[in-house]
C-alpha cells in the first residue's frame, strides 16, 4: 500500500494548523493593534502585548503624555496568542487633535508594528499564507517532524545506515531556498535496486492502467529526464522540464508539511517533493512518499497543462482558508490528485499519484472490488479514508476539464474575504480585495482579450 499522502497532507490534523497573524511582522511582534472608530468622540483600540512586568505601563504612559483620557479598559489571557494579555480600551478624543498620530506613536511605543484598520481586520482573522515564491522558503522551519524520524514499525527503523542516509536529504532539503539549483544526488547501488524494481513493475501496468495524460508523458521523461530502470532522476533536471511544460517546479522537502503549508506550494506550481528511497527490504511498500512515489506518480500529470492548472486551483483555494475548508480541500486532494480515477474512452484509468506509484493498488482499483462513485466534490471532502490500506472508494471523474469546473465551484464557497490571483510575472498571489486590483486584472483581460480578437480575426 501506498500511504504516500497520508501523513504528508492527508489526515494529519495539522492540516488545521493555524497562523492567526498576519505574516513576518506579527511573527517578530507579540503585538497587534486593532482600532475601530466609535460613537461621537470615543475611539476603541485593542492591542495585545506579553506577559511582561511594565509592559502596560508603558503604553499606557504614552496616553498620559498625549492628554488622552481612558475612558474604559478592560483585560484578559489572549485566546490567539499564548502567554499574551490583550487589552481593549476606550479613549475620549474630545480635545485630541489627530486620533491617527497617537495610535502611531502607540504602535511606535509597543512594538514598531502597525496595520491599517480594514486590513487588520482580515488579517486578525484570516490564517496567514505566502503571498510570494520566495515565502515558500519559510515552510522548511515549520515542517512537523524532521525527515529522518521514523515511526517504530517503519521498514528502515532498526537499521542505522538508512537513518543516516535519511538525514543527508533531510538536511539538504532543510537548507534549500527558492532559486538554488537542487543539489544532485548520488544515489547507492542498494537505492538504484530499489527504484529498478518499482520501475520495472509499475512500467508493466502503466499501458492498460494509467490515464492517457501520465502515458504521453512518460517516454519525454525517460527521453529527457533519465527516467531508467538502472537510474534514479534528479529532481533538479524534473524540476527545468516541468517548468518547460507547466510551469510546475519541484522542491526539496526535509519532512512532513501541515495541509497548509503543502496545499500552499501547489499556489505557486510548486511541488514539495521527497528525494530519499524507501527502505531497501521492502520496495514494493512504503508508509509515506518517497522519490518512487513523486517522480512516478506526481511528476507526469504535472507536465499536463489541465492536470497543473486544476492542481494550483486547489492550492490557490487554500489560502487563507479556514482550518475546517483546509481539511476538505486536503481531503479533495487525496481523492483527486493521490487516488483520482477518471473515464477515457469508455474505460476507467488512473491518474491518482498514490495509485500509480503503488503496484498491488494500481491493479486493485480498475476492479469491481472498491465502490465506484461520480466526481463530487463536496461529497468527496466529507468522505472517511483509510490510509494503512487499499480505498474502499474512488470517485471518477469525467475529464480533468469538468473535475476543475466543480473543484472551482466547490472552492467558490470556502468563506473568504477576498479572492487571489497568482501573477506569474512576479510570482506572486495578489489579494483581489479593493478596486485598484480589480481595475488591473480588467486592464490585463482587456489585454488578453485583445490578443485573442486579433488570433481570432486573423484565422478568418
Ligand atoms: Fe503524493
Amino acid at each position: 500500500m501506498d500511504a504516500a499522502f497520508c501523513k504528508k497532507n492527508g489526515e494529519n490534523s495539522s492540516g488545521s494548523q493555524t497562523h492567526t497573524s498576519p505574516g513576518p511582522r506579527s511573527r517578530r511582534s507579540s503585538i497587534y493593534i486593532e482600532e475601530k472608530p466609535t460613537k461621537g468622540d470615543v475611539t476603541s483600540v485593542i492591542f495585545s502585548l506579553k506577559e511582561e512586568v511594565g509592559a502596560l505601563a508603558k503604553a499606557l504612559r504614552l496616553f498620559e503624555e498625549k492628554g488622552v483620557n481612558l475612558t474604559h479598559i478592560e483585560s484578559r489571557p489572549s485566546r490567539t496568542n499564548k502567554g499574551e494579555y490583550e487589552f481593549y480600551i476606550d479613549l475620549d478624543c474630545k480635545n485630541v487633535p489627530s486620533v491617527e498620530e497617537i495610535l502611531l506613536s502607540l504602535r511606535q511605543e509597543i512594538s514598531g508594528t502597525v496595520y491599517e484598520l480594514t486590513r487588520d481586520k482580515i488579517k486578525d482573522t484570516v490564517p496567514w499564507f505566502p503571498r510570494t515564491i520566495q515565502d515558500l522558503d519559510r515552510f522548511a522551519n515549520q515542517i512537523l517532524s524532521y525527515g529522518s524520524e521514523l515511526e517504530a514499525d517503519h521498514p528502515g527503523f532498526t537499521d542505522p545506515l538508512y537513518r543516516a542516509r535519511r538525514k543527508e536529504f533531510a538536511d539538504i532539503a532543510f537548507n534549500y531556498r527558492h532559486g538554488d539549483v537542487i543539489p544532485m544526488v548520488e544515489y547507492t547501488e542498494d537505492e538504484k535496486d530499489t527504484w529498478g524494481t518499482v520501475f520495472r513493475e509499475l512500467k508493466t501496468l502503466y499501458p492498460t492502467h494509467a490515464c492517457q495524460e501520465h502515458n504521453r508523458v512518460f517516454p519525454l521523461l525517460e527521453q529527457y529526464c533519465g527516467y531508467r530502470e538502472h537510474n534514479i532522476p534528479q529532481l533538479e533536471d524534473i524540476s527545468n522540464f516541468l517548468q518547460s511544460c507547466t510551469g510546475f517546479r519541484l522542491r526539496p522537502v526535509a519532512g512532513l508539511l501541515s495541509s497548509r503549508d503543502f496545499l500552499a506550494g501547489l499556489a505557486f506550481r510548486v511541488f514539495h517533493s521527497t528525494q530519499y528511497i524507501r527502505h531497501g527490504s521492502k520496495p514494493m511498500y512504503t508508509p509515506e512518499p518517497d522519490v518512487c512515489h513523486e517522480l512516478l506518480g506526481h511528476v507526469p500529470l504535472f507536465a499536463n497543462p489541465n492536470f497543473a492548472q486544476f492542481s494550483q486551483e486547489i492550492g490557490l483555494a487554500s489560502l487563507g482558508a479556514p482550518d475546517e475548508y483546509i481539511e476538505k480541500l486536503a481531503t479533495v486532494y487525496w481523492f483527486t490528485v493521490e487516488f483520482g480515477l477518471c473515464k477515457q474512452n469508455d474505460e476507467i484509468k488512473a491518474y491518482g499519484a498514490g495509485l500509480l506509484s503503488s503496484f498491488g493498488e494500481l491493479q486493485y482499483c480498475l476492479t469491481d472490488q472498491p465502490e465506484h462513485r461520480p466526481f463530487n466534490p463536496e461529497k468527496m471532502a466529507c468522505q472517511k479514508y483509510p490510509i494503512t490500506s487499499f480505498q474502499p472508494v474512488y470517485f471518477i471523474a469525467e475529464t480533468f476539464e469538468d473535475a476543475k469546473e466543480k473543484v472551482r465551484k466547490f472552492a467558490a464557497m470556502i468563506p473568504r474575504p477576498f479572492s487571489v490571483r497568482y501573477n506569474s510575472y512576479t510570482q506572486s498571489i495578489e489579494v483581489l480585495d479593493n478596486i485598484e486590483q480589480l481595475k488591473n486584472l480588467v486592464d490585463n483581460i482587456g489585454s488578453e482579450m485583445g490578443i485573442l480578437y486579433h488570433a481570432l480575426k486573423k484565422l478568418e
